[in-house]
C-alpha cells in the first residue's frame, strides 16, 4: 500500500538546469571565480540582471484591479488579440484568413507546452522530438504517461529530414497518429532555426500523413531573438498556413523570455486548425483544463501585453530593448565562434538565442573537469553541453572556447 499515486511515484527532479544552476551559486558563495552559463536567462554585459523599462512602467502604471485581480481563465478576448498581434505582427491577418486560431494563457510557454500535450496526446502515446531538445521535454510527457520517442535533429549542417520521416513513421505507425515538438527560431540548445523551406518540409510531411491526426507543437520560445530579424521570423510563420485539416498547430509562446520577464509566469497556446470546430473543441477543453490545474494565468502580465498592442509606441520602445539583447547576443556568439574557430573546437550550426551547443562525447567528464578545474558551469545535453552565452558577458567570454576545447578531446 502506497500513498504516492502510481502516476506520481518515481518522479523526482533531477538533472535539471536549475539544480545545475544551483551548484554554479554554490561555488560562487564559496568564493570561488564562476562562470555560471547554465541558465536561459539574460545577464547584460555589466552583469546584472534587469527587466525591460517599457514592462516596468506598465507595471507601474497599472490600475490595482489589472494587477492583483483574477484574469479571465481563457485570458479575455483584448488578450487574445494581443496574443497573435504580438507573436504574428505583420503576418496576423494572412494567417486568420487560412486558419482559425484560439489562445488560452498558461503559466509560462511550459505551460503551453504541456497543455499542448495532455490536449492532444493519451496515455501510452508518443511524442516525438529532436535528440538535441530542451531537457523538461521528457518530464513534460512523462507527467501525462506519455513517452518521447527522439530523431536526430542534425545531418551535417542542416535538418535531418530523413531521420525525422523514419521515426515519424514509426510513431504514426505504432500510435496512429504523430505529434512533433519543435523547437524554433534559435532551438535551444544548440541556436539552430530552421530555414523556411525546412519547415515547409516539415509541414508538407505531416499534410501527406492524411489518415493520421497530426500536431506540430511549434515552441517559439525564442521568437523575439532570431537573427533573422523580427519581421522574416513571423513571415515565416506564414507556412504553418499550409497544414491541413488533419494536422493541429499549437504554438506554444513563452512571455518569460519575449518580455524579459521569466518569473512572472506567462506564456500562451495558439491552437491553430483550417477546420474551426477542430479549434474551438480544443479551446473549451484547455479553458476547462486551466480552471482545474492553475486556474487564471498571471493577471499583470495579460494587463502588460494588452497594453502594449494598444500602444504602438510603447510596442517600439519594447523592440528596441530587445534589440538591444539582439545585438548582444550576436556579439557574443561571433566572439565565441571565432575563438572556437581557431582553437579547433567543434561547435553545432548556431543562427542566433541564448545558447551554442558543443559536441563532447563524454560530456560528463568534461563538464566536470571544467567546473572542478576551471569553475565553468554549463549543462550537459546528449554527448554536448551547452553553452549558455546569455549569461556569460562579453568580458567573461573572452577565452572560454580555447578553455573548453582542452577538457574536449574529439
Ligand atoms: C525551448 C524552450 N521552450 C520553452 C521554454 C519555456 O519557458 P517558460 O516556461 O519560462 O516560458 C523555455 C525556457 O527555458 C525553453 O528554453
Amino acid at each position: 500500500m502506497k500513498i504516492i499515486s502510481k502516476r506520481a511515484a518515481g518522479k523526482t527532479l533531477s538533472g535539471d538546469s536549475f539544480s545545475f544552476a544551483q551548484q554554479a551559486k554554490a561555488a560562487k558563495r564559496a568564493g570561488f571565480d564562476v562562470l555560471d552559463a547554465t541558465l536561459g536567462t539574460f545577464y547584460y554585459d555589466d552583469g546584472s540582471f534587469r527587466g525591460f523599462e517599457a514592462v516596468k512602467e506598465i507595471f507601474r502604471s497599472l490600475p490595482d484591479e489589472d494587477y492583483f485581480s483574477y484574469a479571465p481563465i481563457a485570458g479575455g478576448i483584448p488578450f487574445a488579440s494581443a496574443v497573435l498581434d504580438w507573436v504574428f505582427r505583420a503576418s496576423r491577418t494572412a494567417i486568420e484568413k487560412e486558419m482559425a486560431a484560439r489562445v488560452v494563457p498558461t503559466p509560462g510557454g511550459t505551460g503551453a507546452i504541456s497543455s499542448a500535450v495532455f490536449l492532444t496526446l493519451d496515455h501510452g502515446k508518443s511524442v516525438l522530438i529532436p535528440d538535441l531538445a530542451w531537457g523538461p521535454y521528457d518530464g513534460i510527457a512523462a507527467n501525462f504517461g506519455v513517452r518521447t520517442e527522439r530523431f536526430k535533429f542534425f545531418a551535417g549542417n542542416v535538418f535531418n529530414f530523413e531521420d525525422f520521416r523514419l521515426k515519424g513513421e514509426a510513431v504514426a505507425q505504432r500510435d496512429g497518429k504523430l505529434a512533433v515538438i519543435i523547437n524554433d527560431p534559435c532551438h535551444n540548445p544548440t541556436g539552430y532555426t530552421l530555414s523556411p523551406g525546412e519547415l515547409s518540409r516539415i509541414i508538407a510531411y505531416l499534410n501527406e500523413k492524411k489518415d493520421t491526426p497530426c500536431v506540430l507543437i511549434y515552441d517559439i520560445a525564442y521568437l523575439d531573438y532570431s537573427n533573422e530579424g523580427r519581421e522574416a521570423a513571423r513571415r515565416k510563420l506564414e507556412i504553418l498556413t499550409k497544414a491541413e485539416p488533419h494536422v493541429l498547430i499549437a504554438v506554444a509562446f513563452s512571455a518569460s523570455k519575449s518580455f524579459c520577464a521569466y518569473g512572472q509566469r506567462l506564456g500562451a497556446l495558439i491552437m491553430m486548425n483550417k477546420n474551426e470546430d477542430v479549434v474551438e473543441e480544443l479551446f473549451r477543453s484547455l479553458a476547462f483544463h486551466a480552471r482545474h490545474s492553475w486556474n487564471n494565468a498571471n493577471r499583470a502580465m495579460i494587463s502588460m501585453m494588452t497594453a502594449i498592442a494598444a500602444d504602438e509606441g510603447l510596442r517600439r520602445r519594447l523592440d528596441d530593448e530587445i534589440d538591444i539583447v539582439v545585438g548582444e547576443l550576436r556579439e557574443r556568439s561571433a566572439i565565441f565562434l571565432a575563438e572556437a574557430k581557431s582553437a579547433g573546437l567543434a561547435v553545432y550550426p548556431y543562427h542566433g538565442g541564448f545558447f551554442l551547443t558543443v559536441p563532447a562525447r563524454d560530456n560528463e567528464k568534461t563538464l566536470r573537469d571544467l567546473r572542478e578545474k576551471e569553475h565553468f558551469y554549463f549543462l550537459p545535453f546528449r554527448e554536448s553541453l551547452r553553452v549558455a552565452i546569455c549569461a556569460i558577458p562579453k568580458n567573461k567570454l573572452k577565452g572560454v572556447a580555447a578553455t573548453v576545447k582542452k577538457y574536449c578531446p574529439d
